[in-house]
């Protein structure tokens, strides 16, 4: 799989990727800037042929038109995103695939950051090894739901089809929100010497590239770790459930 992670220095931390295709075509998914995704693709010598926004929110979407006009790419988006995302030339839904080079990108149905909301699986010989999460899960973290989600739909997504994910599969985030993603983590659980020690290498290291693991994120993503008793009981309320263990850990990282 060849995957150009790109940094874009927005306010908001986004990534868009790069996903080569055959015939040195690309895809683009979360276009941010067309002009910086164009320059980066004729570099290397692709033409974007195809954008996929995972999600409707403007960072996610706003280079569509600069990549449309250049090379003519074709949108496509969740099927839900009707109305909500201009120019979508066809709609996606569960199970659907695009090819890319040495596999294809296999679309997963992810509500709960918005309601027209997909990640994409990359699978090479029936094998997950990557998956481009958007809003849905960063590292160390997941999204919010104050823009058109909801946190029990978020759980139900995170639960059955990311805590499931293999330890080695690969996760490619729409944001770098790590170092405030990890300020809360250990908020949450002090003795989390994973996150103490992954928060001073992110404080010193290259934030412009990210690349992390199931692995990694079960260690460090307080929303995936919704048995540890150090976050459990840390929590008020009613949080018998590990439902409402992740809803209210929403409810506090929305205020952290
Ligand atoms: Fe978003």
């Amino acid at each position: 799989m060849l995957v150009h992670q790109i940094y874009t220095f927005s306010p908001l931390r986004n990534f868009s990727y790069l996903i080569e295709r055959k015939d040195k075509k690309a895809v683009c998914i979360d276009p941010f800037d067309a002009k910086q995704l164009i320059s980066f693709a004729k570099a290397k010598g692709l033409e974007i042929d195809l954008i996929i926004n995972t999600h409707e929110h403007f960072d996610h979407i706003c280079g569509n038109a600069g990549i449309v006009e250049y090379y003519g790419a074709k949108v496509m988006a969740h099927s839900n995103a009707k109305g909500k995302i201009p120019g979508v030339d066809s709609f996606l839904k569960l199970g659907d695939e695009v090819e890319v080079l040495d596999g294809k990108l296999k679309v997963m149905d992810t509500p709960g950051h918005t309601f027209a909301h997909l990640c994409l699986k990359y699978v090479y010989k029936n094998k997950t090894n990557a998956v481009f999460s958007g809003d849905t899960l960063f590292s160390a973290g997941v999204g919010n739901c104050h823009r058109g989600g909801e946190a029990s739909t978020l759980y139900k997504t995170v639960s059955e089809q990311f805590m499931t994910l293999d330890d080695e599969v690969i996760l490619y985030p729409g944001h770098d929100y790590i170092e405030n993603n990890l300020g809360f983590t250990l908020d949450r659980e002090p003795s989390n010497t994973c996150a103490c020690e992954l928060l001073k290498e992110a404080r010193s290291s290259d934030t412009t590239k990210m690349r992390t693991t199931m692995k990694m994120e079960r260690k460090i993503n307080t929303f995936l770790r919704l048995n540890s008793e150090e976050i459990v009981t840390g929590l008020s309320g009613d949080v018998s459930s590990e439902e409402q263990v992740f809803i209210r850990l929403r409810e506090l990282r929305n205020n952290w």
